[in-house]
């Protein structure tokens, strides 16, 4: 049974329209670990636009589960992550004009900077997971590069139009994981990922996170954090 991490995300963004202090994602995240949640993701994003340095120093302090920081391969972002010591790192692709992470991490084009980044985090005990499309060549380049957990991108397979091609993604990502399975990578998955479309992914043999935010955020809008979690979680249990 994969582990539910909740990106709370969403909740800063309703917070960071106004400015304000509320509402609070160190709350949220309190919430969701009431409802089951295994972890708790946020993405720190260089342009502050939802998530606060504020938010992460707080939650390292208040979260029970894991947390997951998801950050851009900078230096000041590795600098940030060294200082605050989440239990893990995910390596995100980030576009300052991009709505949300469009796509995965280019590993292979970008090895020396990804490298820098992944050994300076591991090096610091922190565990690193690259956020990446499911494709060969990118789990290839994860390996090598000796970091041991990749997110494969749901996002084409949440965003496929008709059943016939909701298929393929589907058969995309279940060949991508057992690749990366029998190249000793701990299995992620994420991105786009809803009420009704996840059961499929969270009975994908050997994944072992999903991460999900903007669903499970809307739905707690209507019935409350703790709900949210708890509806999903037996979703993700199966
Ligand atoms: N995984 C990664 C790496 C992400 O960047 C995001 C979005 O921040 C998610 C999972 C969650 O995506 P969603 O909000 O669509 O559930």
């Amino acid at each position: 049974m994969p582990a539910l991490g909740v990106n709370i995300d969403h909740v800063a963004t309703v917070r960071q329209a106004r400015r304000t202090v509320e509402p609070d994602p160190v709350w949220a995240a309190a919430l969701a670990e009431l409802g089951g949640a295994d972890g708790i993701t946020l993405h720190l994003r260089e342009d502050r636009r939802h998530i606060q340095d504020r938010d992460v120093r707080v939650m390292r302090e208040t979260v029970q589960v894991k947390m997951n920081l998801e950050m851009a391969a900078t230096d000041e972002m590795t600098s940030i992550a060294i200082d605050i010591r989440p239990g893990q790192v995910s390596l995100v692709p980030e576009k300052r004009e991009e709505v949300t992470t469009e796509g995965g991490l280019d590993v292979t084009g970008n090895r020396d900077r990804v490298k820098a980044c992944a050994d300076r985090l591991s090096e610091a005990g922190i565990e690193v997971s690259l956020f990446i499309d499911p494709d060969a060549r990118q789990i290839d380049a994860t390996r090598e590069l000796g970091v041991s957990a990749v997110e494969l991108h749901t996002g084409r397979y949440a965003d496929a139009e008709d059943s016939a091609s909701q298929d393929r993604e589907f058969l995309t990502l279940v060949r991508a994981g057992e690749h990366a399975a029998s190249r000793g990578l701990v299995l992620h998955m994420g991105h786009g990922l809803t009420y009704r479309n996840v059961s499929r992914i969270a009975a994908i043999p050997n994944v072992c996170e999903l991460n999900i935010g903007h669903s499970i955020v809307a739905r707690a809008v209507m019935v409350g954090m703790t709900q949210a979690v708890r509806e999903m979680k037996s979703l993700v249990s199966g």
